[in-house]
């Protein structure tokens, strides 16, 4: 087993296993006013329960997305996902099965192909459980830089991948999951630490990922409560390309879809 796999297997271990007894009375913290961290335990046993579940996720052909669409499929689940990147979406949809994954190449600003996707994905395999929200860009350029030429309008194809499309997507997911045309379910947005810190030279991503947690406080108590949607956001920090960081924050999207809390960031 090489290095990295090893660090991949260690960390899987790390997260599915529960420690075997709640600390002592005396190891526990005194209580304090002070906020507490929120505990994250996912296992076997939580995640499982997705197992028959349909899960529609976009940008799936890479980085997280892909692993989390292996990690949804791995836990018995019917994937729909869709993302520009063709050749890597087909190859991973192959590589599933067609019992496991469906994969459509979608432009997800484009919102008729969006809701193509979405109409076609229930004809399939019924309303979505779960919507993960995933596809996204990096920033490109530097709008703010002083030799751009102001009579250009900058570009900000980031804000549309990020925000408008994601908002398209809340939109669609929320119509195709609540009664009556599903059962309710969870919608896992994908922000950004650049979504709740200061992100300076991240002119248009870091605002895109405000919005994303924007939609994330605006959308969770109404969703929940009038509509059975769970809507939750992840903000990972910077992912390096190695298989573990990838699977956690897979595991993570996982763990909010399963657990259908109410929102938070
Ligand atoms: N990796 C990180 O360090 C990190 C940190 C914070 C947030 N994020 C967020 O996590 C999500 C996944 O990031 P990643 O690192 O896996 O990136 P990635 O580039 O590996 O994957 C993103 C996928 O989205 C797809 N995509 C982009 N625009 C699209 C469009 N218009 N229509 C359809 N598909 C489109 C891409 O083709 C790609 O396959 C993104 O929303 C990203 O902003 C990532």
């Amino acid at each position: 087993m090489s290095p990295s796999q090893q660090q991949q297997q260690q960390q899987q271990q790390r997260l599915h296993t529960r420690p075997p007894h709640p600390p002592s009375s005396s190891q526990q913290p005194a209580a304090s006013s002070q906020p507490r961290m929120a505990e994250l335990t996912p296992s076997h046993a939580l995640l499982s329960t997705l197992s028959g579940k349909h899960v529609l996720l976009t940008g799936g052909s890479n980085g997280i997305g892909a692993s989390t669409v292996r990690l949804f499929a791995s836990l018995g689940a019917r994937v729909t996902f869709c993302d520009l990147d063709s050749a890597r979406g087909r190859a991973l949809a192959h590589e599933l099965g067609p019992h496991s994954a469906r994969f459509e190449q979608v432009d997800v600003t484009d919102y008729a192909a969006q809701h193509g996707m979405f109409a076609r994905a229930v004809e399939h395999w019924g309303p979505p459980d779960v919507v993960v929200c995933n596809a996204g860009l990096p920033e490109r350029g530097d709008i703010f830089s002083p030799s751009a030429d102001l009579n250009k309008p900058p570009d900000l194809t980031v804000l549309d991948a990020n925000l408008r499309a994601a908002l398209y997507t809340a939109r669609l997911a929320l119509g195709f999951m609540r009664p009556p045309a599903g059962a309710g379910g969870a919608l896992v947005l994908v922000s950004s630490v650049a979504g709740i810190l200061e992100s300076p030279g991240l002119w248009v991503y870091g605002p895109s990922k405000h919005g994303v947690v924007g939609m994330m406080r605006g959308l969770r108590s109404v969703a929940l409560t009038e509509w059975g949607v769970a809507v939750n956001c992840i903000c990972p920090w910077m992912t390096s390309e190695s298989a573990a960081s990838v699977s956690f924050l897979s595991l993570l999207l996982l763990f909010f879809a399963k657990r259908g809390s109410r929102g938070c960031g």
